[in-house]
């Protein structure tokens, strides 16, 4: 297989699809849910809290919710209204931390403006924080010698990317374009654990497409429709592709398709690896949630089933 230094082949990168290896995860952890069920008598079990009514993290949720009955994952949901206050979102939080059948909580970002985000991910049972935002998982992913309990769904997709396609990632120079607490950051601790030389670009960044075109491996996780061009990737560099943003369309019913942050098809042509949008780091983001729940529930049962009986 091709390494990230070699040039593009003819017709362009390797096409790395997250799709495929989606699927290949969520049969294992449909054998994995299976197998807890068949030990313990319990299935995994997820919650999932949305509040107000964006389109996208309804279309999310529902995403997440049918991915859980797909492989076994007990869903539980809560929809409050966009007006809830912080201390009914709250007391749901509380009720699924004590709740036994609810292994893993994720409340859907973002959050409506009057409520405190920090707030809410800090209320979250460190163990059952499959989202892997709260401070304590995300202090533990960024020292060394330290294993947080789990790692946000969506770099942990991006890394499992890299390793499954064999992108070597030890003594390379890694970009991350963005720096959001749920990419950009953590994605950026996750390569340094691996061993890559990391620098972060960010909007105040100067010489923004020099630093990336320097990268061995790019991940674009800006928000900014097809920013990343040819001209800001090294030949033959793995572009991973984090970005979901819809351009207007007329020839799609909705008025409207999805592109990523990276110009695809010029971009192709230059890099050893590509995501594509849609079908790359998307479908790997509710993979690797249902793989953090599934472990969730197979540490607390585990621990649960070898406690000396009071
Ligand atoms: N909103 C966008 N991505 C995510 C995610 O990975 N988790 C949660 N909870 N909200 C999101």
């Amino acid at each position: 297989m091709a390494t990230a230094e070699a040039p593009a082949a003819a017709g362009g990168a390797q096409i790395i699809d997250g799709k495929m290896t989606a699927e290949l995860i969520r049969k294992e952890i449909a054998v994995e849910a299976s197998a807890i069920k068949s030990k313990y008598g319990k299935s995994p079990g997820l919650a999932v809290v949305l509040v107000g009514s964006r389109g996208d993290s309804a279309t999310y949720v529902r995403s997440k919710k049918k991915a859980c009955a797909d492989v076994g994952i007990e869903s539980f949901g809560t929809e409050l209204p966009e007006d809830v206050t912080e201390e009914e979102l709250l007391k749901v939080v509380q009720e699924y931390n004590e709740n036994d059948a609810v292994h893993g909580i994720l409340v859907q970002l973002p959050l409506p403006k009057h409520i405190n985000e920090q707030r809410i991910l800090d209320a979250i049972s460190l163990e059952k924080d499959v989202d892997g935002f709260h401070p304590f998982n995300i202090g533990s992913l960024a020292m060394r010698g330290r294993q947080p309990l789990y790692t946000s769904c969506t770099p942990k997709g991006c890394l499992e990317l890299l390793k499954r396609y064999s992108v070597p990632i030890s003594g390379k120079r890694a970009v991350v374009l963005g720096r959001s607490n749920i990419v950009g950051m953590p994605v950026a601790h996750l390569l340094q654990g691996e061993d890559a030389t990391v620098t972060v670009v960010h909007s105040k960044t100067k010489d923004a497409r020099e630093i990336c075109a320097e990268a061995d491996i790019l991940i674009a996780a800006i928000g900014k429709a097809e920013m990343v061009k040819a001209d800001w990737v090294k030949p033959g560099a793995a572009v991973i592709d984090v970005g979901t943003n819809p351009i207007p369309d007329e020839s799609k019913k909705s008025g409207y398709r999805l592109v990523g942050d990276v110009a695809f098809k010029e971009v192709r042509e230059k890099a050893g690896y590509i995501t594509p949008v849609p079908g790359g780091v998307g479908p790997m983001t509710i993979a690797m949630l249902l793989q953090n729940c599934t472990e969730g529930a197979k540490r607390v049962l585990e621990k649960a089933a070898s406690a000396p009986a009071s």
